[in-house]
């Protein structure tokens, strides 16, 4: 067996569970690009600061280069004993250069290297998913911009509401996502601070210069707390819970249209493209990518409830606990990319049900609101307009007819105050014309929020 890089004062070596139990290897090779950038830095600084010499340094570069190309071919060797991926590296740079390998851990710890990797991989992993988001705002302002005109009943309660503008709903969507990705830019920003240099916890007598290292690195500047440097994981907290409001988001996104893609609503059908079959019912075809994102906007949560509890009962600094940060956010960054993708395809490959739609609008007295508004502007107070509308909606079910066909006399019969003018009131298309507030679904409102978000994304 070979010996381990801190195996000094030991005489055993572990025994082959122990070594299995305890390796990160398996997963946190991932971070290799990043681990490699930072020993770029490292070396550099050290060399810059008379640590190591120029010809170390360079012996350092070059192996670390090859070392790289080696993994990108796929030709380097993940060995467990070496338990993780700075080890891995390290070891494998000793066996490529010799003696100057050795030079590489000065002045670092695997405590704030394991966490400067991560920041960077954090980083690069917002914005990848920063670009998801826009991807998908773009194809529902796209999927808007295809269905001017189109209303849709408005739910409360899942019951019907008022009337709203199709347009109205898919940019309330693009609003949630505009905060989600406001809240990644933000978790980004507080990230990108620089823990290495702290090195174990306390930070070294040697005389490095992390200011150096931050700046190469990209990070705004050096984390100015040693202890806090590698004690803190509330950028992956901060990062997860990102990722779980965006996830939940996607999954009410994906619950509306499972449900609108239904017989029962019969609003939207997806392309076959997008759809999936059933194994015994030959005339299945569901909506399952919707139903996925729903199902796995669980895991999403799932990540962030783990590293919660992973973290709530620690005492500062490093413990081993931590390892266990990385898998959680390797899942929610890959599961998020897929929900982000799939809900963006489906939003390209789904066509709504116009005159579906439109048969269904006179049903549920979408427009007994706006009603009640055309009783407000004739001066009566709003409690008893509601209470007028109100009964002329129990006349038109005891009818069973909507409010549009009762005759001046029948609405007269409740309250002698209706006009020959109410029927510009009545109807769903009539109702949706009356909204004017800013942000509502009056159609001028909402050509405005669409111009904004077209100017905003770019679409032409
Ligand atoms: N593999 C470890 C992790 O991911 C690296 C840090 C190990 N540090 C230590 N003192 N054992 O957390």
């Amino acid at each position: 067996k070979e010996a381990k890089l801190w195996g000094g004062r030991f005489e055993e070596s572990v025994t082959d569970a122990v070594e299995r139990f305890t390796e990160s290897i398996s997963f946190d090779k991932a971070l290799y690009k990043q681990d490699i950038m930072g020993s770029r830095a490292h070396a550099s600084m050290l060399a810059h600061q008379g640590l190591i010499s120029v010809s170390d340094r360079d012996s350092i570069l070059q192996g670390l280069d090859k070392i790289e190309r080696c993994i990108e071919d796929g030709e380097f060797v993940w060995r467990t004993d070496r338990e993780d991926v700075h080890m891995n590296i390290e070891a494998a740079l000793t066996d490529l250069i010799g003696e100057p390998a050795k030079k590489l851990h000065t002045a670092r710890s695997r405590n704030d290297q394991v966490l400067t990797d991560f920041r960077l991989w954090c980083r690069d992993a917002i914005d990848n998913i920063v670009a998801h988001i826009e991807h998908l705002q773009v194809a529902l302002v796209t999927l808007a911009m295809k269905n001017e005109n189109l209303i849709v009943p408005g739910y409360t309660h899942l019951q019907r509401a008022q009337p709203i503008l199709l347009q109205h709903l898919l940019l309330a969507y693009v609003e949630q996502l505009d905060r989600d990705a406001g809240r990644l830019l933000d978790c980004r920003h507080r990230l990108n601070f620089c823990p290495l240099g702290a090195c174990a916890l306390a930070g070294t007598g040697l005389p490095i210069d992390r200011f150096m290292t931050s700046h190469d690195l990209g990070f705004n500047a050096p984390m100015r707390n040693s202890i806090d440097a590698v004690s803190d994981r509330d950028f992956v907290l901060e990062f997860l819970s990102a990722n779980s409001i965006t996830a939940i988001h996607l999954s009410r996104l994906g619950e509306e249209w499972v449900l609108w893609a239904s017989e029962e609503f019969g609003f939207l059908t997806p392309s076959d493209s997008v759809s999936t079959g059933s194994s015994i019912m030959p005339q299945k075809k569901n909506p399952d990518p919707m139903e996925l994102v729903r199902g796995k906007s669980a895991r999403v949560v799932g990540d962030l409830v783990t590293l919660l509890v992973l973290c709530k009962g620690l005492p500062h600094a490093y413990n081993r606990d931590l390892q266990e940060d990385k898998e959680p956010v390797f899942d929610s960054t890959k599961t998020i990319i897929g929900m982000l993708e799939v809900c963006a395809e489906f939003a390209q490959n789904i066509t709504f049900n116009c005159e579906k739609i439109k048969k269904s609008l006179p049903a549920g007295h979408l427009d007994a609101t706006t009603l009640a508004d055309y009783l407000v502007k004739k001066g009566i107070p709003f409690r008893t307009s509601h209470d007028i509308v109100g009964k002329s909606v129990a006349l038109c079910v005891s009818k069973n007819c909507q409010l549009q066909d009762l005759s001046l006399d029948e609405l007269r019969s409740v309250n002698p105050v209706f006009d020959e003018d109410v029927y510009e009131f009545l109807g769903a298309e009539n109702a949706v014309k009356k909204f004017c507030s800013y942000g509502s679904t009056g159609s001028e409102c909402v050509a405005e929020q669409l111009d904004f978000w077209v100017t905003k994304l770019q679409i032409n």
